[in-house]
């Protein structure tokens, strides 16, 4: 994995930045995504990489970073398709100004990363995307009906891609994590303390497996990572 180069978006906190830390220790160059510069550099620690700040809902900033990413790298191997909102709000209070961004950020930006940076994704010898969805893309929970919507056209969207892209050499994953103890858990379920949660660092784990089991064709495309609970869990 040493020198390969890998787009992280929401790489500001919570999963993202266990991402990034788990591939800085492998030596891969990554370029950080996320509208807050302060928390991308924190993530950094002052380490060599890109930082790249902005709004994925807005094209220019996704179309910019990877331009960006070519000059300084000269190519792309890996993406992580990470930042997400999530909204805990019963139906009939969902503005459709609330839905449109909710489907922007969790299922129209990685459309868009995905098709800006696949003709170079092609080009490496180990192309992988990974794309985060959630336990929501499998299963709907009331008063998350936007965010449902999302993550199940991010899965459906990504399960079609990794067919479409197998035999081109470009690998499509998808991780769904249950209740993920970050700032999006705890802002959004209060009431949970974390105990017996998946860590952010859990996630950072089963992305490094994805990357590295890259040789075995028999590798699955999704992966459900959650632990029983009868409480919903985003
Ligand atoms: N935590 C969970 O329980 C859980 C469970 C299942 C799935 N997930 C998914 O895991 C992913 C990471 O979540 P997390 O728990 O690590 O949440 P988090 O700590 O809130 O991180 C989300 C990241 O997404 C970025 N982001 C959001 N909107 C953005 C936008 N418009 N443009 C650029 N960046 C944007 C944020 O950047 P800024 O901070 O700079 O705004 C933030 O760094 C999400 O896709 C989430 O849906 C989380």
């Amino acid at each position: 994995m040493k020198d390969k180069v890998c787009i992280i978006t929401g790489a500001g906190g919570g999963i993202g930045s266990a991402i990034a830390e788990a591939l800085f220790a492998c030596g891969v160059r990554l370029v950080l995504m996320g509208r807050n510069e302060e928390k991308l550099k924190k993530t950094a620690k002052g380490r060599e990489c890109l930082i790249l700040p902005g709004d994925l809902c807005n094209d220019d900033y996704i179309k910019e970073t990877i331009e960006k990413t070519i000059q300084v790298y000269g190519g792309i191997d890996l993406l992580i398709n990470n930042a997400g909102v999530a909204q805990s709000k019963a139906f009939e209070e969902i503005s459709m100004e609330e839905y449109d961004m909710i489907m922007a950020t969790n299922a129209r930006a990685p459309f868009l990363m995905c098709k800006k940076a696949l003709p170079y994704l092609q080009e490496s010898s180990c192309g992988t995307i990974i794309n985060i969805a959630s336990v929501t893309a499998h299963h709907g929970y009331a008063l998350q009906s936007a965010y449902a919507a999302s993550k199940h056209a991010l899965l459906g969207f990504s399960k079609a891609l990794s067919k479409e892209y197998y035999k081109k050499g470009v690998r499509v994953h998808v991780i769904s994590p249950g209740a993920v103890f970050t700032d999006m858990v705890k802002i959004s379920r209060p009431d949970l303390t974390g105990e017996g949660m998946v860590l952010p660092e859990d996630i950072a784990e089963t992305v490094l497996y994805l990357i590295k089991m890259r040789g075995s064709a028999s590798v699955t495309d999704e992966i459900q990572l959650h632990r029983e609970t009868k409480e919903p869990f985003m």
